[in-house]
Order: structure tokens, then sequence, then C-alpha cells
């Protein structure tokens, strides 16, 4: 069945969030139709959508997912083929200062999630009920910290989850497996690298430092910068998804990744080169680079697997990180606009927070 060809919507959660905003963005454009569910936290941006606006295949309702009420109603009245779980807290050194907003969103949000589909999908006729997929996306985090040499993380890698994200995250893939085993349930589970490109909150390092450069702010770097990420562009990402979605076999998890694993300061050195030739400054960018006080618990590296899915579903990443990158500084350059919405007081809080107390490592 191919979801986005039909009318029967699905019910996205944290759609207006950075990676679902492109999902949701890229599934309407294919011709599918959503119903949006997000609670429009600091995270999350109803511009992001504005391309939507007034496209009667899309539904944006400002909600939380632990309000089971709202969820069953949602469900009663729009009949979705599928549920698409991205909404989460998603910042790791927001979960250092503020753990509980994340067990509750992460995992109580996601239980809610699971007892309302579950008494949806049990009451569908038989063949909606066959048809009806119910998508936990989640990331790589949940495997813990590698060494250098390790190998990649791969779907039967033992769960070693390091900071209350990762902890929430993978208590939540935990119950995502439950309702499958338990109850049949026809769920999907994704853990996915770090993702980049449009639309991001620029608290996190790419944006963060994309921003900072621009306005001639130090560029933090925490600890001696070589943490390792796997990068994917998050199209890709969104690609990964419909694919698991439409072809994935039930109660399966599957690695996303970008082939792509950058230390932190090569990945910063590559924007500041981007940026110099994009928009010169008197000096270079490189020159704003930091060293600042590491974040506690630090992950030293992360790298995927993603053999499962290209052997059985077929998917790779289209875009390399070179390419991805600089599309991502364009996109930034080119939206001053969004930029300048984001950049509420709350988003200042937050960095002068997260900012003051690093200082002189
Ligand atoms: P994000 O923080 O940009 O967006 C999260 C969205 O969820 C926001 O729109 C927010 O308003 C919404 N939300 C938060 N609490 C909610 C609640 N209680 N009810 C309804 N909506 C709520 O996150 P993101 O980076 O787009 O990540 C999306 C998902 O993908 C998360 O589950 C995250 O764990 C996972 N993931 C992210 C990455 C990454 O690199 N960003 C990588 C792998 C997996
Ligand atoms: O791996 C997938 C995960 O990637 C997702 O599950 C998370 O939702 C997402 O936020 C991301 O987590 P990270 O902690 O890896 O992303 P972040 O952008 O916060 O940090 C990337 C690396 O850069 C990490 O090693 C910490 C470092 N960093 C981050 C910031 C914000 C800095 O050196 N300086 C910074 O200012």
């Amino acid at each position: 069945m191919n979801r986005s060809a039909t009318n029967e919507p699905v019910l996205v959660t944290g759609g207006a969030g950075f990676i679902g905003s492109n999902f949701v963005l890229q599934w309407v454009r294919a011709g599918g139709a959503a119903i949006n569910l997000d609670l429009e936290t600091y995270a999350g941006n109803p511009a992001n959508l504005n391309e939507l606006n007034g496209n009667p295949r899309h539904l944006l309702i400002r909600g939380d997912i632990c309000d089971a009420m709202l969820v069953r109603s949602l469900l009663a009245q729009h009949q979705p083929c599928a549920v698409i779980h991205f909404a989460a807290e998603s910042h790791v050194d927001r979960s250092i200062v503020s753990p509980g907003e994340f067990i509750r969103t992460n995992v109580q949000g996601t239980f809610t999630l699971l007892e309302e589909a579950k008494a949806y999908w049990q009451a569908l006729g038989e063949s909606r009920r066959d048809q009806f997929r119910f998508l936990h996306v989640s990331t790589d985090e949940v495997y813990g910290s590698l060494a250098p040499d390790d190998p990649a993380f791969t779907e039967t890698t033992p769960y070693a989850p390091n900071s209350p994200y990762a902890a929430s995250k993978a208590a939540s893939d935990h119950l995502v497996r439950a309702y499958f085993h338990t109850y049949g349930l026809p769920a999907l589970t994704t853990n996915c690298s770090n993702n980049y490109g449009p639309l991001q909150f620029p608290e996190k390092l790419i944006p963060l430092v994309i921003l900072h450069a621009l306005e001639g702010k130090p560029l933090p770097v925490y600890g001696d910068g070589a943490n390792v990420r796997d990068w994917l562009f998050v199209g890709d990402h969104c690609s990964a998804i419909r694919t698991v979605l439409e072809h994935g076999r039930l109660g399966e998890t599957y690695n996303i990744g970008g082939n792509s694993e950058r230390k932190n300061i090569e990945v910063v050195r590559a924007i500041c080169a981007l940026l110099d030739e994009l928009q010169p400054a008197a000096s270079k960018h490189e020159e704003l680079i930091t060293f600042v006080k590491d974040r506690p618990g630090h992950d030293r590296r992360y790298a995927i697997n993603a053999e499962k899915i290209r052997s059985e579903l077929g998917w790779q990443p289209s875009v390399s990180f070179e390419q991805g990158l600089r599309q991502t500084v364009e996109w930034y350059l080119a939206n001053q606009a969004w930029v300048e919405n984001i950049r509420t007081g709350a988003y200042r809080e937050w960095i002068q927070r997260n900012y003051e107390k690093r200082e002189g490592k």
C-alpha cells in the first residue's frame, strides 16, 4: 500500500519540529494527507509548515501526546492508516538540566499513544487493521558510546543509554517492542543518527555554529572536539521512514545512518570554510572557534551500520555530507526571517544558561 497516494491520512506527532515538519512537507508534496499533533513547545514552529497553509491535505492541531482523550478523539475522527511518532523532547543538553520533561513526553507520551493506537487498531475492520502501522522514530543514542575502533551499531547492539534523553528514548523503544510482542500492534522502530538540514532549531550543533558564526560570536566546541557523530541529511531520514512505513517487517527495528562519521571539530571547520566562501567576514570564521567545558557524560562516538535497511528495503542515503552541509548553510543564509522569528527571549535564555557555565574551560 502506498499510504501517500491515498486519501487516508497519517497521524503525525511532533510534525512542527525539525524532522517532523520536513517529513510532513515531503509527505504532502508527494500527495499524502497528514493530521499533525504537536504541542508547539519551544522546538515546535508552525511557521515550518507555512507552505501548507490552506492545503486541505494537512491539519495542524496544537495538543499534547500525553492527553489520552485528545489522541482518542483524533483517531476516531480522522481514521488514520498509520501513526508516525516524532514528538519528543530531543536535546541532550536540556535533558541534563531538566530531565522531567523528557520522561513525561518521551515515556508517558509514547505510552499514551500506544494505548490509544492499540484500542483504535483493535476496533478496525479486518482489511484496515492489516494495513495499520505504528512507526516509532528513535535514535542511535540508545546504544550508548563507541570506542574509536569498535564496530558500528547494529540492530542487535545491546541498549546502553547514557543521558536522560537517551534513557527516555530507550524506554519508549522498549514499550513499542512490548506492544508488538504482547498485543500484536503492527509497530516498527527506526534508530537514526544525527540529522541536519533546513528548519533545525539552532540549539543543535550545526545550526548553532552557522548562526553564531554569522553574528561573529564564539563557536562553542565541547571538550577536545574529537567526539564523533554520524550525520544524515534530514530529507534522507524522511525518505527512510517512508520506506520502513511501506515495506518494513512488522515488529522490526531498522538503523538509519549517513555513512558520514565526522569529529565535531571537523564539522565546525567545514561550516567555517563554507561561510568564508559564501559570506566572507573581515577575518576567517575559524578564529571564532572556542573550546568550552564538556557535556557531562558526553558520548564519545556514534556510528551506524545501516546494512539491514539497505539489503532488506533498498534504502540508502542520497545526499553526501559535503552536499548536505552546503545546502544547509545556504538555507540558513536565505531564510533570515525564519531565524529572527526563532530567536525569541526563551531561545536567548537557553543559550545564556547553557553556555555561560561552560566559559573558561
Ligand atoms: P524537535 O525537538 O525539533 O521537535 C520535537 C517536536 O515535538 C516539536 O515540534 C515539539 O513541539 C513536539 N512535542 C514535544 N513534546 C510534545 C508533546 N508532549 N506532545 C506533542 N508534541 C510535542 O525534534 P527532532 O530533532 O525533529 O526529532 C524528532 C524525533 O526524531 C524525536 O523523537 C527524536 O528523538 C528523533 N531523532 C532525532 C534526531 C536528530 O538528530 N534530531 C536523530 C534521530 C532521532
Ligand atoms: O544521534 C542522534 C541524536 O543526535 C538525536 O537523537 C538527538 O535528538 C539530537 O539532538 C542529536 O544529539 P547530539 O547530542 O549528538 O546533537 P547535538 O547537536 O546537541 O551535538 C552534536 C555534537 O556536538 C555532540 O558531540 C555535542 C557537540 N556540541 C554540541 C553543541 C550544542 C558542541 O561541541 N557544542 C555545542 O554547542
